[in-house]
């Protein structure tokens, strides 16, 4: 078995490290890297999304290693009045190939809706950043079993004011149920199947079968060097988005490595 897409493993660190713990990190886990006998940028592809203090030093640290830099958020305007909001130019001035916008940390602890999330989503696109877009259920959502139907509102502004069709090369969707982060449950590698395949048909149904077949759509929530590998064999999981898991270089590189495992089975 081949993956179908190229895998994306990005670390989300979420408001954790500081700025001097960088470089000992991108050094560590650059070399835990290169003993996987697959090569990254053309097998798989990794990210790190930093707090946005330690973007300078990590991106320095990371130059030449093939691993790329990420943000947990991006402005949703070009410059201007937004008080402790960061402008997407500013993102890919600091070597960003990544913005990560609609955390469910961002959608219930600030309070950021559907309508900011996508704004974010369009602004970053317009600075050519590639953007990971997190939806996701509760678990009173799940358990009423609105899943789709929680998952889709979060997807539908898409449809009513539709991306550029070439802008779909830079949109990743993270699928991480709010039950699942930061809590030790993983979704089962077939509940997370279940909501890939619909995120896919969606794709399809409302931009195009093209966009729908590139789309790499990474699961988030409680993943591990455990049970990587059973999620990744999914057919429409293509990567992961990693919170706890990618704090240490060990951890994070085990659970890379235990992933691709499923690529050659
Ligand atoms: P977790 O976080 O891996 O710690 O569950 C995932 C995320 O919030 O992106």
């Amino acid at each position: 078995m081949t993956f179908a897409r190229t895998p994306l493993f990005v670390a989300n660190w979420k408001m954790n490290k500081r700025v001097a713990e960088c470089a000992e990190f991108a050094d560590a886990f650059g070399s835990l890297l290169q003993e996987i006998p697959m090569k990254l940028g053309e097998t798989y592809e990794a990210a790190i999304a930093p707090p946005f203090t330690h973007l300078p030093a990590l991106g320095k640290a990371l130059a030449g290693s093939g691993i790329d830099l990420g943000a947990q958020n991006c402005g949703a305007a070009k410059s201007g009045a937004y008080t402790g909001e960061i402008s997407p130019s500013v993102l890919r001035e600091l070597g960003c190939r990544w913005a990560i916008v609609g955390h469910s940390e961002r959608r219930q602890l600030y309070k950021e809706d559907d309508a900011l999330v996508l704004a974010r989503l369009r602004a970053a696109i317009e600075e050519d950043l590639g953007v990971i877009l997190c939806v996701g259920e509760t678990l009173p959502d799940r358990r009423a079993d609105r899943t789709w139907r929680v998952v889709e509102s979060q997807l539908s502004g898409l449809a009513q004011k539709p991306l550029r069709p070439d802008a779909w090369k830079r949109v990743v969707i993270a699928y991480e149920p709010v039950w699942a982060i930061g809590t030790g449950e993983n979704a089962t590698p077939t509940q997370a199947q279940e909501v890939h395949a619909q995120i896919r048909a969606w794709v399809h149904a409302k931009v195009g079968a093209a966009q729908a077949g590139d789309l790499r759509i990474v699961y988030g929530g409680s993943v591990k060097p455990d049970n990587a590998a059973a999620l990744l064999a999914e057919r429409d999981i293509d990567g992961f988005l990693v919170g706890g898991a990618s704090l240490e270089a060990v951890t994070f590189a085990n659970l890379v490595r235990n992933g691709l495992k499923s690529a050659v089975n």
